[in-house]
């Protein structure tokens, strides 16, 4: 079995609307019929649209709250049987800041969950010094973390994920308000990771993060997730480029451009672009229809599409709405 197995899983939250004259029961499926698996060094990316269920799914898997249907297993530990079998293969680090205790230093945190986990003492301190470093941390270890900026609090929250050497880790939105700098050192650490072996679930609303880290990319919508592979395979899906760049000369002898298929056309100095739904259909009669009125073209581009495209193809939605 894999490290991590996702079978069916289902949250469905029950709201209680209305007033004191008409109570209504409304019920929201956070996290519906979702199923995956991740293996050994393998980064399993889940992006999706605020309320998508990204946060209830990882909760689940932490245990921190009871599926309504399904299950998963960590390490072959089940996720509604063996919770502490679970969470002693878990690293997890959740959003908000309530994770870390403010009246504490940042080292005085890390000792406390190290004693919360039961991690053996004669291991703790190297370690805690080891992620302390890790994170850019040492400098500041004795400093209250109420008065740690946000990014340092999400450093440290980091190292908490890390104390126990979890293989499996779940992490959400780790770089969510962090600074370039922050989010390039969480990013390679979470490379590392991978490749010590480490199985890792990562939420993320940034396409370019999901892209660049994840080797399987999950795009979760209401609950559902409605496309599962590699970034580049999804990429692929989205095979109509749905923009032409033309570079050249010569363009302001256009009086219109009046082909079938074209949506909209931007052109600036040099460079022209024209929206289409299929470009690959249109690029031979834009050419032709281009040259035909003298347009010296010097540079024809396609761009690819990006995992945005992807997503916004499947969902209808763009990721912050
Ligand atoms: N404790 C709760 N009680 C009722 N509904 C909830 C609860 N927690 C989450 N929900 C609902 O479940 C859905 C999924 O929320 P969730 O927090 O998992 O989304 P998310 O993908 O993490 O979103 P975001 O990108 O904003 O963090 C939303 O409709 C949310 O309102
Ligand atoms: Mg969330």
């Amino acid at each position: 079995m894999k490290p991590l197995v996702v079978k069916e899983l289902t949250k469905i939250f029950e709201l209680r609307e209305g007033n004191i004259f008409s109570k209504r029961k409304r019920e929201i499926y956070a996290v519906r019929d979702v199923s995956f698996d991740v293996d050994n060094g393998e980064i399993l990316g889940l992006l999706g649209p605020n309320g998508a269920g990204k946060t209830t799914l990882i909760k689940m898997l932490c245990t921190l709250i009871e599926p309504t249907k399904g299950e998963a297993y960590i390490k072959g530990y089940s996720i509604t049987k063996e919770a502490q079998k679970v969470k002693q293969n878990l690293g997890v680090m959740l959003t908000g800041e309530r994770a870390l205790y403010w009246k504490l230093t940042g080292r005085e945190n890390l000792e406390y969950f190290a004693a919360l986990y039961h991690l053996d003492p004669s291991w703790t301190k190297s370690r805690i010094d080891e992620l302390l470093e890790l994170l850019g941390l040492k400098d500041r270890e004795n400093t209250l973390v109420e008065n740690y900026s946000t990014g340092m609090r999400i450093r440290l929250n980091f190292a908490k994920a890390l104390l126990n050497d979890a293989p499996v880790l779940l992490f959400d939105e780790p770089t969510m308000s962090l600074d370039p700098q922050s989010s390039r050192l969480i990013r390679s650490l979470i490379k590392e990771l991978r490749d010590k072996g480490k199985t890792i679930i990562l939420t993320t609303h940034y396409m370019e993060e999901a892209d660049q880290l994840s080797d399987k990319v999950a795009i979760i919508n209401y609950g559902r997730i409605v496309a599962l592979a590699k970034p580049s395979e999804l990429k692929v899906k989205v095979n109509k480029s749905k923009v032409i760049e033309i570079e050249g000369r010569g363009f302001e002898r256009l009086e219109e451009l009046n082909i079938k298929g074209i949506m909209k056309v931007d052109y600036k100095d040099s460079l022209l672009k024209v929206y289409t739904e299929d470009s690959r259909e249109l690029l031979p009669k834009l050419l032709e229809f281009l040259i035909g009125k003298g347009v010296q073209v010097s540079n024809i581009k396609l761009p690819e599409p990006s995992l945005e495209d992807v997503f916004i193809e499947l969902t209808g939605r763009t990721l912050r709405d």
